[in-house]
């Protein structure tokens, strides 16, 4: 099994439970963490945007990252540094129309209604759009192709509607990032919870981590990846992402997840 030279983990409702009890600290992970770091960078990767994300890591103890990609993968920031990794955000200006995007969301999507502006970035557009079936989803996206916008729909948790440049997404930019850093995909562990973490997944021999309390819709979709090499965790958040640390980097990875689903 190859070593994990980079751990590229979604920050709420996997890394941080603060989400879901509105008080979460971090320390959880930050243990965790300091058992699997060895030799090892971590980039958090969220939908939070960069200054939301940075604002969490100082108030809270979850540790402090290596890279931040926020907005969903359309910002990817070096922390040491202190610095936005700014070809990323020129390769996401082609097509993107955010102002038509702005205007068409609401025909297709009926009852959306727009997040607060602080959610709101140069590369991603997001809306509330509660409780909407893959139907609903779909019938969006034709509407969007047929009216020429070429973006990607990202739904999460049952309620988080993103469009986002086709090239962004948090799997897109976890490549970028890797390959920039001279780590190939195959040296990568991912962990996520939501729809919003589904690309991060999919790149051919990234391994990855699905925490017990994962939306149906991602466990659904990581059982069906036949050729892959992750790992559904039994227990939630931060302890499922030690107990899939633990699997996955120490040689007793399943080729098939320990968890079937029913
Ligand atoms: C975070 C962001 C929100 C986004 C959601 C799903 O909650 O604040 O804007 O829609 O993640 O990606
Ligand atoms: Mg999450």
């Amino acid at each position: 099994m190859k070593a994990m030279l980079l751990f590229v983990t979604d920050i709420d409702g996997t890394v941080f439970d603060g989400v879901y009890s509105g008080s979460g600290s971090g320390s959880e992970f930050a243990e965790v963490w300091e058992r699997h770091s060895e030799g090892a960078l971590l980039a958090y990767n969220t939908g939070r945007s960069l200054a939301d994300g940075l604002e969490l890591i100082e108030r809270t103890e979850l540790p402090q990252p290596d890279y931040f990609i926020g907005s969903v993968g359309t910002e990817i920031y070096d922390y040491s540094q202190k610095k936005l990794l700014l070809d990323w955000n020129e390769s996401l200006v082609p097509n993107w129309e955010p102002g038509r995007i702005d205007r068409l969301v609401p025909a297709f999507a009926a009852g959306c209604e727009r997040q607060p502006l602080a959610c709101q970035s140069e590369f991603k557009r997001s809306w509330f759009w509660r409780d909407q079936s893959e139907h609903a989803i779909a019938r969006l996206k034709d509407g969007l192709t047929a009216e020429n916008i070429s973006a990607q729909v990202v739904y999460s948790s049952s309620l988080d509607l993103d469009l986002l440049p086709l090239a962004a997404n948090k799997g897109n930019a976890l490549c970028w990032l890797a390959a920039k850093l001279g780590i190939a995909i195959t040296e990568v562990v991912v962990a996520g919870d939501s729809g919003n973490d589904v690309s991060m997944f999919e790149p051919p021999g990234v391994r990855g981590i699905v925490v017990a309390n994962a939306e149906p819709n991602l466990r659904r979709l990581i059982d069906q990846m036949i050729a892959h090499s992750h790992y559904l965790a039994s227990m939630p958040c931060a302890a499922g992402v030690a107990e899939g640390l633990t699997a996955l980097t120490a040689g007793r990875n399943h080729l098939y997840p320990p968890l079937k689903l029913s």
